[in-house]
């Protein structure tokens, strides 16, 4: 593993993918291609921008011609496949972009890699791999008991996991096949630095801070399994390097908990470190999502006991983290948060 495409890496789980990459190891180069849609933000990698060992291409993924020149100008021999369009809400208002990018763009990702690699036959060059980085979501959503494993039917309800699943398909489809060496992660919620202010965990922080209604969906009692997403980079890491090829590998921490809780914890922390004035009272349930998932739960025993992967950070620790993280850098959300999320805030909570 040397020349590595990293996709999607001004994004929040691909730049943090890359500064854990470029620390872990001295001998790599990622070259990171990004179209840098409205989530893709390049002041997620001023860290790394005069690295030499890291390359920035602007580019779609579903652009052919770019694609087979990035494999062929920097001898491409793993792909880690992040590039998406991964908000479940703007796949309900607009779900053809999502079959566009992460439908279309992967399939012409698997064509790239399989032509660039192929020396005959179900032949491929010796130590490629193409990792596709996947969701829980795929598996639908659980009842009060159990835990997604590997082999959990794929049940997607939303257009977002209903593209990732079709991508997964794919993906599946060029191993079965065509032989093409690839694995699969499937993580559940990640949080951390750099996440784009649509998600849950930074748009109630940043909300709380501006003293702004925190918009809960429904009753609020639904589940999420959280991740800090070092832990997940690192899993991604190990599948690429260690995994059986044509595996699926769960990735999850055990951390479920529902969103109030969530919402509550941010609360507390703003109030303890930041503003004692904010609580509770800010909160306001709104219509809920259509199609909510109510849980998910990952059984992460197949990649611990294979790869030896544990998560290092608890959720206590990763949440207080992470949420001062988003207080030591006001700049980073200011920017992100000027011009076009406004509108999308306005569209998305405006009537809800
Ligand atoms: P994100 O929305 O923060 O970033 C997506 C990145 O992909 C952006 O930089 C964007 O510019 C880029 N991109 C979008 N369309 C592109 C295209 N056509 N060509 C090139 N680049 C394009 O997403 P994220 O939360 O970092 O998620 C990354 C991946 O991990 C996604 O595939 C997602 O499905 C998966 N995932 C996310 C989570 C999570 O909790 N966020 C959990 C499990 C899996
Ligand atoms: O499980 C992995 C998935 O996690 C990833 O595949 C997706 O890319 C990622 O976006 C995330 O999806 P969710 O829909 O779970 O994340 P989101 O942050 O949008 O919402 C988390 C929960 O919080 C969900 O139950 C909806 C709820 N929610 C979200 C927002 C933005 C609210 O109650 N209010 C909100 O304003």
């Amino acid at each position: 593993m040397k020349n590595i495409l990293v996709t999607g890496g001004a994004g929040f789980i691909g730049s943090n993918f890359i500064h854990y990459m470029l620390g872990a190891y001295p001998d790599i180069r990622i070259v990171n291609v990004d179209v840098l849609t409205y989530a893709g933000n390049p002041e997620n990698l001023i860290a790394v921008q005069d690295d030499p060992r890291y390359v920035f291409l602007h580019a779609d993924i579903g652009d052919t011609a770019k694609m087979k020149a990035a494999f062929a100008d920097y001898d491409i021999d793993t792909v880690i496949h992040f590039a998406a369009e991964s908000h479940v809400d703007r796949s309900i208002t607009d779900p053809d972009i999502f079959a566009r990018t992460n439908v279309m763009g992967t399939l012409n990702l698997l064509n790239c890699a399989k032509a660039a690699w192929q020396i005959g036959d179900d032949q491929y060059r010796e130590g490629v791999r193409y990792v596709q980085v996947s969701t829980d979501e795929v598996y639908g959503s659980l009842g009060a008991e159990g835990f997604f494993t590997e082999t959990t039917p794929l049940s997607p309800h939303s257009p977002y996991s209903a593209s990732k699943a079709s991508a997964d398909l794919f993906v599946k489809a060029y191993a079965d096949t065509y032989k093409l060496p690839v694995c699969i992660t499937r993580c559940s919620n990640n949080y951390g630095p750099y996440q784009f202010p649509e998600k849950l965990i930074p748009l109630i922080l940043r909300n709380t801070l501006m003293h702004k209604e925190l918009p809960v969906y429904g009753d609020g009692l639904q589940v999420r399994d959280w991740l800090y997403v070092e832990d997940h980079c690192r899993a991604i890491d190990l599948v690429a390097r260690q995994g059986r090829l044509g595996e699926v590998y769960n990735v999850g921490g055990h951390n479920e908990r529902t969103n109030i809780q969530i919402v509550k914890t941010i609360i507390d922390y703003v109030r303890e470190k930041a503003d004692p004035t904010v609580g509770e009272h800010l909160i306001r349930h709104v219509t809920d999502r259509k199609g909510h998932d109510r849980r998910y739960g990952i059984d992460p025993t197949k990649i611990h006991e294979e790869l030896g992967w544990l998560p290092t950070t608890t959720f206590e620790v990763g949440i207080r983290k992470t949420l001062q993280w988003y207080l030591d850098n006001p700049e980073w959300v200011e920017h992100v948060t000027s011009g076009a999320y406004l509108a999308y805030y306005d569209k998305m909570y405006g009537n809800r």
